[in-house]
């Protein structure tokens, strides 16, 4: 494949201070009773078409580890059987075939490695990784989908960016469940213009750990 037909998004969900879990890394604000009488509903089957189109996970050691933990509780693995890319310097369980860690130059991994084999790259957190991401200049996409509440505190969705990224604002959406899900094209890459329609994807992946 070019790695030209690439595209690497970042996603994650967070509340409207901007915070995707507590100090402590707990998540449990993810779910709330709100309703938005004028939004969307969520289409199970759209979803479940849509996660077809993603054809790999990279996310952070710490994001690793709070998907062990769900899949300790009973909750699952949100990644289904997609290749998943674990970035540590440390020693963790390898709980299935489909997972792979990495450790090293971000810039080489994804450029020389994922774009080259997958064309829908997802980056799943946290924060730590999305803002290496960004900084090396390596997301086309970000989206973010935004919970109806705030935590005051916690870890953020990105740190320490050090550098200012412009967006384009490309996609709106507000749903039943107060859910904002907003898509930002990072300015400048060659493939800003691609659009991607997507369901409520953020819900649905959180939601099988919540
Ligand atoms: N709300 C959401 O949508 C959402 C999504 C994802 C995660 N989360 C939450 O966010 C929290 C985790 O986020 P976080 O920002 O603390 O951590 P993180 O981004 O998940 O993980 C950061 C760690 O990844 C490893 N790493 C990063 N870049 C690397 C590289 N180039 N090479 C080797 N290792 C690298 C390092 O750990 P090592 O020490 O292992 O090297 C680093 O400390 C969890 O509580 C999780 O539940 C929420």
């Amino acid at each position: 494949m070019s790695d030209s037909d690439s595209h690497v998004t970042i996603h994650m969900v967070a509340s409207l201070d901007g915070f995707i879990a507590r100090k402590d890394g707990r998540v449990d604000w993810l779910e709330t009773s709100d309703e938005f009488v004028g939004g969307d509903t969520m289409d199970q089957g759209l979803v479940e078409t849509f996660l077809k189109t993603i054809d790999c996970y990279v996310m952070g050691s710490r994001t690793y580890e709070t998907a062990l933990r769900f899949e300790a509780q009973g909750f699952g693995w949100a990644y289904g059987d997609k290749p998943t890319f674990v970035l540590s310097s440390r020693e963790l369980p390898r709980i299935r075939d489909t997972v792979e860690f990495y450790s090293g130059d971000l810039t080489q991994f994804v450029n020389e490695r994922l774009r080259r084999s997958f064309r829908s790259i997802w980056f799943v957190g946290g924060g730590v990784v999305s803002s290496e991401c960004l900084r090396l200049g390596l997301a086309d996409e970000v989206r973010y989908s935004i919970v109806p509440i705030l935590i005051g505190d916690g870890i953020s969705f990105f740190e320490r960016l050090h550098k200012d990224i412009a967006l384009h604002l490309a996609e709106v959406k507000a749903y039943k469940s107060g859910m904002v899900e907003l898509r930002y094209e990072v300015r400048g890459r060659r493939d800003e213009s691609r659009k991607v329609q997507s369901p409520e994807i953020g819900n649905r992946i959180v939601a099988r750990h919540g």
